[in-house]
């Protein structure tokens, strides 16, 4: 049977996103291929390359995948019926104009944050895959009020600073304001971050950072809470069948095997039809789906909590000691 689709990185320019989006394919079990305007081919001689000419001009109808004004909502756009070529475009970018304009569709993944408006382009190829060729019989979305129903998010054991702050970056982007991250493996307090130079004046504003917060210190307070593991090899439902919100739920990522879920957990599996992919297309996947099923935020006063303080707002409330204040200009270089 031919694969259901291709995934195409129009003028990716970074080699290590390029190999995460080959994996993002390979978790989809598509092929995957480059437009490569930026020399890519020189980093990585296995690079399957695609033309101008066969991608403008091929039989497949192209799907770009970008933020661009008016773009459809992916959650809204598939699954796709018939084979397609699926584009991802440039880190700083974007697709180039060419395609945008040849394109079938555009569709973009709605991102209700403040500060972060963007995915990596690996997580976004992979966001877009789920939606666009599975994610059959999902839950309903609901409204009104999403943000009073916003779980609490805890990023289990990472295993690498990148994959971290690609999904914090994630994270922020799709509406969370405080994570808590059991930095175990040690990859993200203390280690220094990629600061980027066009970034420094953006720094001065210090606008909307993202609070992490050691698990460490605010784990013990969880009593009460529902606590929901999401990851590829669990035992439960598929992730967007399963219940992903509440303001009293704790959703769990962990990265691998080594963090022990509580007696109490629930799971939710992430299925995909090929191998499973490292930490940043996982954790993109089940925040896009939670994000999914909390709906689009509609403008109203807001208002105070009813009883007490939710477990997350406890979160943005308590001044826990060792919070990491991580700004939008810092996230997006991963
Ligand atoms: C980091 S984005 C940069 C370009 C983007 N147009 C911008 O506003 O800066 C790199 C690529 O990731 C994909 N991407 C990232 N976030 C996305 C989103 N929210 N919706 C759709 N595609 C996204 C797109 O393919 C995009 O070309």
């Amino acid at each position: 049977m031919s694969p259901p689709a291709r995934l195409v990185g129009d003028g990716v320019e970074n080699p290590a996103n390029a190999e995460a989006l080959a994996e993002a394919a390979r978790m989809f079990a598509v092929p995957c291929g480059f437009r490569d305007s930026r020399g890519l081919a020189a980093h990585l001689p296995d690079l399957s390359t695609v033309t101008t000419a066969a991608l403008l001009g091929g039989a497949d109808p192209l799907i770009a995948v970008d933020n661009t004004p008016g773009a459809e909502s992916v959650y809204r756009a598939g699954p796709l019926r018939g084979r397609a070529s699926i584009v991802v475009g440039n880190e700083r970018r974007g697709i180039r104009p060419d395609v945008l304009r040849a394109a079938a569709r555009t569709v973009q993944i709605p991102m209700p944050g403040r500060g972060v408006n963007t995915l990596n382009v690996a997580t976004a190829a992979a966001v877009a895959l789920y939606y666009l060729l599975d994610a059959h019989g999902r839950r309903q979305a609901r409204a009104p009020r999403p943000e009073s129903h916003r779980p609490t998010l805890l990023l289990a054991a990472p295993r690498d600073h990148v994959e971290a702050g690609s999904s914090l970056r994630s994270a922020a982007a799709f509406g969370w304001q405080t994570v808590m991250a059991d930095d175990r493996e040690k990859v993200w307090f203390g280690t220094p971050r990629p600061i980027r130079a066009e970034a420094r004046a953006a720094a001065r504003s210090h606008r909307n950072p993202l609070r992490v917060v050691p698990a460490g210190d605010a784990w013990s307070s969880r009593a009460g809470s529902r606590v929901i593991v999401c990851a590829p090899d669990v035992d439960g439902p598929p992730l967007h069948h399963a219940k992903l919100t509440g303001s009293s739920t704790v959703l769990v990522i962990p990265d691998g095997d080594g963090w022990e879920p509580p007696p109490d957990a629930e799971f939710a599996r992430v299925t995909v039809p090929g191998e499973p992919g490292r930490y940043r297309l996982v954790t993109g996947i089940v925040l896009a789906e939670t994000a999914r099923q909390l709906g689009t935020r509609t403008v109203t006063a807001r208002r105070p909590p009813r009883r007490g303080l939710s477990y997350s707002s406890m979160l943005g409330h308590t001044a826990l000691p060792n919070t990491d204040l991580v700004h939008p200009w810092e996230l997006t270089a991963y």
